[in-house]
């Protein structure tokens, strides 16, 4: 929601921030702005609609070195050029940038309002620089001006901010969505997230919670909410930044999609034992504390609550322990009973979804232990964690998720693999065919990519559909939910996921000639349930495109379609089924003609409830 960017240092600031816009620009891409210092007074850029307009604007040899930028997911007031950050105060000496909502904005325009300020948008960020320039009206210099507007707001934020009389500074602060600042030589960088840093630096600071700092060209000083300087880590970030690009690829979710074998062995990485050792993953919780839970909750949204309920399957049947998954939004208010020796699990790609941290936080609070498995090295949930198992996915850039989620059901495999060892609930000779099967599963996914072409067809056959249904059992079923979802995000096709044996209690009678039906048939211990289930289906005029495991005939007279999918692991079939459905998603969306990359109404990181 929202990105978030500044620059101070001795190279062209207007350059270093539209690229760093870009980079971010899968945050919120309604609106986007730029403020530069330059002979005391702004020069401030803003467009609406996606960057590309704001580009065409700047002057890429501004001299100016120091200045701030935002790309907008609306909150308060629609897209426009008026409401697109950054904000300027009334005697336009400060700008503000801002993500996050100051759930106190009304109270805070009318108060200033009546004290004469006058306010150009309906944003809730205009509120800032008019409440610094009142602070400085009383005598206040900037910076402690700055200090005491943050006392004003209520809400969160990630907040950026300028003095057009001092080009030295950039002031910052943080309560709730991320910010990271990237030390360079004798220049900073600013940026919601290390992402558009790492082009010039992997020297990066992320701020905590209640923390502000003042940045010059060669030092950040950072404080408490009551003044105190304290010191940050200094992270080395470790991503290529290569992997930030597109190489070669239309779009990043087509070539976060081709990636998967790789990124799944990345997570596999040294955690698979050689012989019958235990499953060598590293957690910072202790072996006597895992032993010891009795039941799991995991916490998610969207697609990571969909790997979630497929982590369900994995951790219930190798470690026997009880798993409930929650939408992390609907935790919250649960009045949930946790008792001692619960492991509270979040799942988040990204680690800063405001719904999936309030429930973790609150888990915590609750007296769990608290796990999170994550892609994002620094983010705000591997702080508010006990212990954080990476997913090393790489950089997802692609509003849909895809490579995020399949990394993350290897993480819960693995897991699932070491609570089994430890609560010693999953035979040996299973364990080891697991093992050999994820071993093999890189090189099914390649061969599972191969059916590009197929599924390409089916995409051009079935592009106008208004309506799409996905069926599965067992941990099929969250791969239908998944598959619906991809669709819906990025093609705007209504779709439903289903568990195929629920169809015949109500939602069968959705079924006529018009709607596709893409059937999950993998050979697990669902297959001849299932196939009964799309018999039925099919016998009421469903059009059943069917993905089945390579030599399965079994829905060869009722399907307009098949596609073979690789023989693999049973227990690793959901991986497998999710590719074809993450191309026909794409697909689709291509021959509607839809912004795959950059989908309507949505934004990467969602930081706000
Ligand atoms: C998936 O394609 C989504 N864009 C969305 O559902 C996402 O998975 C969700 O917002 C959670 O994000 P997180 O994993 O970063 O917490």
């Amino acid at each position: 929601m929202c990105g978030i960017v500044g620059y101070i240092g001795h190279n062209r600031a207007s350059s270093i921030l539209l690229e760093g816009l870009q980079s971010l620009e899968y945050r919120g891409y309604d609106s986007a702005g730029i403020a530069l210092i330059h002979n005391g007074h702004f020069d401030l850029i803003r467009a609406s609609g996606k960057l590309a307009n704001l580009a065409t604007k700047i002057d890429p040899q501004h001299s100016a070195q120091v200045g701030i930028g935002h790309t907008r997911w609306a909150t308060h007031g629609r897209p426009s050029e008026e409401n697109a950050h950054p904000h300027v105060s009334q005697n336009g000496k400060i700008v503000a940038v801002h993500n996050g909502i100051f759930e106190n904005f009304l109270d805070l325009r009318s108060q200033l309002g009546s004290e004469g300020f006058l306010f150009k948008s309906e944003t809730d960020t205009e509120c800032f620089p008019h409440l610094v320039e009142r602070s400085m009206r009383k005598g206040l210099p900037f910076r402690e001006a700055f200090s005491e507007a943050l006392k004003s707001v209520e809400g969160i934020y990630a907040l950026a901010c300028m003095h057009a009389d001092d080009a030295g500074h950039i002031l910052v602060a943080r309560s709730g969505p991320p910010l990271a600042l990237g030390i360079g030589q004798g220049e900073m960088f600013i940026a919601s997230d290390a992402v558009p840093l790492l082009k010039h630096t992997q020297r990066i600071i992320f701020l905590e919670d209640g923390d502000w700092a003042e940045i010059s060209t060669d030092r950040i000083s950072i404080y408490s909410s009551d003044h105190k300087e304290i010191e940050r880590p200094v992270h080395d970030i470790t991503y290529n930044p290569q992997s930030v690009e597109k190489i070669g690829f239309d779009h990043y979710m087509q070539k976060e999609i081709f990636e998967q074998p790789q990124a799944i062995s990345n997570t596999l990485y040294n955690r698979l034992p050689l012989g019958d050792e235990a499953i060598p993953l590293a957690l910072n919780l202790s072996d006597d504390s895992l032993k010891k839970v009795e039941r799991i909750l995991i916490v998610a949204c969207g697609t990571s609550w969909h790997a979630g309920l497929i982590g369900k399957f994995y951790l219930e049947t190798f470690s026997r322990i009880p798993v409930e998954v929650d939408y992390a939004s609907e935790f919250r208010y649960r009045d949930a009973v946790v008792g001692p020796y619960t492991l509270a699990i979040g799942i988040t790609q990204s680690g800063e979804t405001a719904d999936t941290l309030a429930a973790l936080k609150e888990l915590k609070r609750l007296g769990a232990t608290t796990l999170a498995i994550c892609n994002m090295q620094g983010s705000s949930v591997t702080r508010l964690a006990e212990a954080t198992l990476f997913t090393h996915a790489g950089p997802e850039i692609g509003v849909a998720s895809t490579k995020a989620f399949t990394t993350q059901l290897i993480a819960l495999i693995l897991l699932a693999l070491k609570l089994g060892d430890l609560k010693q609930t999953l035979p040996l000779s299973k364990r080891n065919e697991l093992i050999q099967g994820l071993r093999e599963l890189p090189a099914h996914l390649e061969q599972t990519l191969h059916l590009e072409t197929g599924v390409k067809k089916w995409a051009f056959d079935w592009h106008g559909s208004r309506d799409f249904l996905y069926l599965g059992r067992g941990p099929m079923y969250p791969i239908a939910l998944e598959g619906a979802l991809k669709l819906k995000e990025i093609s705007y096709i209504h779709a439903e996921g289903y568990p195929a044996g629920e169809m015949k209690h109500g939602p069968i009678a959705l079924i006529d000639s018009q709607l596709p039906i893409v059937a999950l048939l993998p050979q697990d211990a669902h297959h001849d349930k299932t196939a009964s289930n799309l018999q039925e289906a099919a016998a009421r005029g469903g059009q059943i495109l069917g993905l089945v495991t390579k030599g399965d005939a079994t829905l060869q007279l009722i399907a307009k379609d098949l596609l073979e999918l690789p023989k693999t692991h049973p227990w690793l079939a959901p991986l497998v089924f999710m590719i074809p459905l993450q191309l026909l998603a794409y697909h689709i969306a291509l021959y509607r003609k839809c912004d795959v990359d950059q989908p309507r109404n949505l934004a990467k990181s969602v930081t706000v409830e």
